[in-house]
């Protein structure tokens, strides 16, 4: 499976990982101007990324010893662990918060090459190439120190994990569409700590960048542009995520529970024993995302390790990609019917889209 480059502006590309399910974004901005050219590469990935992203930055700015500047938005290993390799094949330095300093000097880096954003954070940088950037907090979402990045010439925000996604999308393309968001809102409410960490983030982009952003690009899933910015910075104001959502799903998570085993009931008696065993084997691995159930010997689940809600969704979705073509139909009936059976609810993927409503006409 190939790594996609996409130009989604001038001289900055995204460099995207092969996963169908969760994708990692690595970017690289080159700035040139002033008879300078300045090289930076954003959130450069994990080590499983170091040997194809090396041959990409071959192409497009001649090698990773060519690097100038590393931005990371924060520690964590998909998008941090090949710092050490990098410094140690080029002169480049390190732009990011302190906080994620604290972290990642465990690399053993040098502090000299360290260029911390608080220096500078929301104040706009004039690069010797003649560009302007900047960098916003996006405190808690989901670390502490986490940073954005906002270049004023394509008006592309970079956000980290923020805005990040599982892929949910049907279609190919880099670009967001209304199934993204469901992907969208898994991960948010699987890894922000709190709503409030999210509004806030929200209000200092709307407060200090001049307008919304025309491209969202985060570090996971879908970039997103158009109509879509506005519409999905509204529904992540709107978001519960967290501690919050998981307090608050505890209440009814037998229920959820009840609901997920008799689909799956029902699931089994639709379907062959073979083809059954197929599907479980993709709930126990969770599409390589996270574990989410805990099963008893008789196959039962018993304990989800993420909100009752998000494992009913994510099994729903396992079984929509892999269940055998000739269920696919039937699972939006027997994932409703579960759930009504036992008073949840109706969540707005599983409501009907305009497409698939019934004609009235024909009753
Ligand atoms: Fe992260
Ligand atoms: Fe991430």
């Amino acid at each position: 499976m190939d790594y996609k480059v996409v130009e989604i502006a001038d001289n900055y590309f995204l460099i995207r990982s092969p996963e169908p399910d969760f994708h990692r974004n690595t970017y690289v901005r080159i700035f040139e101007g002033n008879g300078k050219k300045i090289n930076m590469v954003m959130d450069p990935g994990g080590r499983v990324d170091f040997q194809e992203l090396q041959k990409i930055y071959q192409k497009l700015f001649g090698g990773v010893q060519k690097i100038n500047l590393i931005f990371l938005t924060h520690q964590d290993p998909d998008l941090s662990g090949n710092i050490g390799t990098i410094f140690n094949l080029s002169n480049a330095r390190l732009i990011t918060s302190f906080d994620t300093w604290r972290l990642v000097k465990s690399y053993g880096l040098p502090v000299k090459r360290l260029i911390p954003i608080e220096k500078f954070s929301l104040k706009k940088i004039k690069l010797s190439t003649g560009h302007i950037i900047s960098f916003l907090p996006a405190r808690y979402c989901h670390f502490l120190g986490a940073m954005m990045y906002y270049d004023y010439e394509d008006k592309v925000l970079f956000t980290g994990d923020f805005f990040g996604g599982l892929n949910t999308k049907k279609t190919e393309g880099i670009f967001a569409n209304n199934e993204s968001w469901e992907g969208i809102e898994v991960f948010h409410k699987l890894y922000m700590p709190s709503e409030l960490a999210i509004q806030r983030t929200i209000e200092g982009m709307r407060s200090f960048l001049p307008n919304l952003p025309e491209t969202i690009a985060p570090q996971h899933g879908d970039l997103i542009s158009g109509g879509y910015i506005e519409k999905f910075i509204n529904k992540m104001s709107e978001l519960k995520v967290g501690i919050n959502a998981l307090e608050e799903n505890a209440q009814n998570k037998d229920q959820w529970l009840l609901a997920f085993n008799q689909f799956l009931a029902q699931l089994k008696e639709e379907i062959s024993e073979e083809e059954y065993k197929m599907v479980s084997s993709h709930l126990i691995l969770a599409e390589n995302f996270t574990p989410v159930y805990e099963f008893d010997k008789a196959g039962k689940v018993v304990n989800t390790k993420v909100m009752p809600d998000i494992a009913f969704q994510v099994g729903y979705k396992i079984c929509q990609n892999i269940a055998p073509q000739h269920i696919k139909d039937k699972l939006h009936l027997l994932a409703v019917m579960s759930l009504s059976d036992v008073g949840l609810e109706i969540p707005e993927y599983l409501m009907l889209q305009e497409d698939e409503s019934f004609n009235a006409d024909i009753f």
